[in-house]
């Protein structure tokens, strides 16, 4: 059989509200034509985010029941540490309520003023908590991922040589850690190859550089190497390609709220006793005792679970084969989009989509206005809206929520977004007339020229 069904059923439902075109509208006013500030009540298909927007499976919700709230050395605690331990081999499990708070932790003990902290493409949030200690954080992405059309089936790799570079002209006494993004989200979804994350590791080991991964998509990164990279299909199940590439780390940190399926939490991890004492301490500060840091015990018990259930063979090639589906269904009728799929989301090239439409006049952002107007899709921009002119491309991302969708609801999307297409001319672009002054994408307003 040719036909990758989802491999689960439906227990639970969730409904659905269709507004008309001309309520839509309304709401697009409302909010200054930025999705960010639309009631989800208002959205029919949210493709804003991956993030803590999973279904969680019967076992998830049973395990809830067994939570364990107990303030210091809770049960649900040990069962994450230990399939954590497992999975990843790290020594130390630093629990945190979402992933920038790991990330906040990491470089409040590991950076100071004038460090510089490389990494393929580092998230935004990644990004901030290092300038917010007054380090540098530095993307290095391979030449291939400039080109949005390119085939490259690795185009979240770093480049090595320009990471070689960067330690001979600042010392490695400036670098107090080197990062790999898996998968790589700002960069398009795209997966790192092995032999870039053994590149990487070995360089920063002969530097005496500490490795860490930014691990939130660590699952669709394994299995894309698992599908794409020669030799990993025939000798490795995927969660012996994520076991391995773990081994090559020194630490990492973690969003649950993405490959673990839970609607909350995260962790950091370390081989590092010195530094896990100094990551501790700072928990408890701001998150919570070192045994739940910021969680209930039931988030921990949904996170344990989830990262057993997202490594079956099963759902990863149902995974990596609908967001794929929905990138063909578009790409062979002309919109272009970044190739090639990656995991976790489509990102469409509205710069060139839409060539009509200057950057200063937001092609991304507009295109976003237009779908959601069109069949009341939300997706994301991720372009000069989000970056300025830091932004490498202008991109429009359909995140998909694992577990959520059916392959109906994808086929929605992808007649919208051809009908879209289809009178792409119409399109106009925006006007920002509210700018605040970080992370405006959250809250700017526009109007449309
Ligand atoms: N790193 C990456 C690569 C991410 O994509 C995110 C979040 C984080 C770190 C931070 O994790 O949200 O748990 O604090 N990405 C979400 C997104 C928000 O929509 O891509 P968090």
């Amino acid at each position: 059989m040719k036909t990758i069904i989802e491999p689960f059923r439906i227990k639970s439902v969730e409904p659905l509200r269709k507004t008309t075109r001309e309520e839509r509208e309304r709401r697009l006013e409302e909010a200054g034509y930025n999705l960010f500030l639309i009631d989800a009540a208002d959205i029919l298909i949210d493709l804003l985010t991956d993030s803590g927007t999973s279904a969680m499976s019967s076992e998830q919700w049973a395990a809830l029941m067994r939570g364990d709230e107990s303030y210091a050395g809770s049960r649900s605690f040990r069962r994450m540490e230990s399939t954590v331990r497992e999975l990843m081999g790290f020594r130390h499990v630093i629990p945190t309520h979402q992933g920038r708070a790991a990330e906040r932790i990491l470089f409040t003990v590991m950076c100071r003023p004038g460090d510089v902290v490389p990494s393929n493409t580092h998230f935004d949030t990644t990004r901030a908590n290092i300038e917010q200690q007054g380090a540098r954080a530095v993307d290095l992405p391979v030449a291939e991922a400039a080109d949005t059309q390119s085939k490259f089936p690795f185009k979240g790799d770093m480049d090595v040589e320009a990471l070689e570079r960067l330690i001979e002209t600042e010392g490695r006494q400036r670098i107090p850690l080197v990062m790999l993004t898996v998968t790589d989200n700002s960069g398009g979804g795209q997966p790192v190859s092995m032999r870039n994350i053994e590149a990487v590791s070995a360089l920063a080991l002969r530097h005496r550089i500490p490795f860490y991964l930014d691990a939130c998509r660590f699952a669709e990164n394994a299995y894309l190497i698992h599908i794409r990279e020669h030799g990993y299909r025939t000798y490795f199940t995927p969660r012996e390609v994520a076991q391995k590439m773990f081994r090559l780390a020194d630490g990492c940190t973690f969003s649950a709220k993405k490959d673990a399926f839970a609607n909350i939490g995260g962790f950091l991890c370390t081989n590092d006793d010195r530094l896990a004492e100094q990551e501790k301490n700072l928990l408890i500060l701001t998150e919570g005792y070192p045994t739940y840091g910021g969680l209930a015990g039931r988030d921990l018990e949904a996170i344990a679970v989830g990262l057993e259930e997202i490594l079956d063979p099963d759902y990863l090639e149902y995974r990596i084969a609908s967001t794929a589906y929905l990138g063909r269904h578009i790409a062979d009728h002309g919109v272009p989009i970044v190739e090639p799929p990656g995991g976790h989301a489509i990102y469409i090239d509205a710069g060139r989509m839409l060539e009509h439409i200057p950057r200063a006049q937001f092609p991304g952002q507009a295109l976003a206005v237009e779908i959601y107007r069109h069949a009341g899709i939300r997706s994301v921009e991720i372009g000069s809206v989000m970056f300025g002119d830091k932004a490498r491309h202008e991109l429009l991302r359909l995140a998909i929520p694992r577990r959520v969708y059916t392959q109906s609801h994808i086929d929605y999307v992808v007649e919208a977004i051809l009908e879209v297409n289809q009178a792409k001319e119409r399109i106009r672009g925006l006007e920002m007339i509210h700018e605040p002054r970080v992370l405006r994408h959250f809250s700017a307003r526009f109007r449309p020229l």
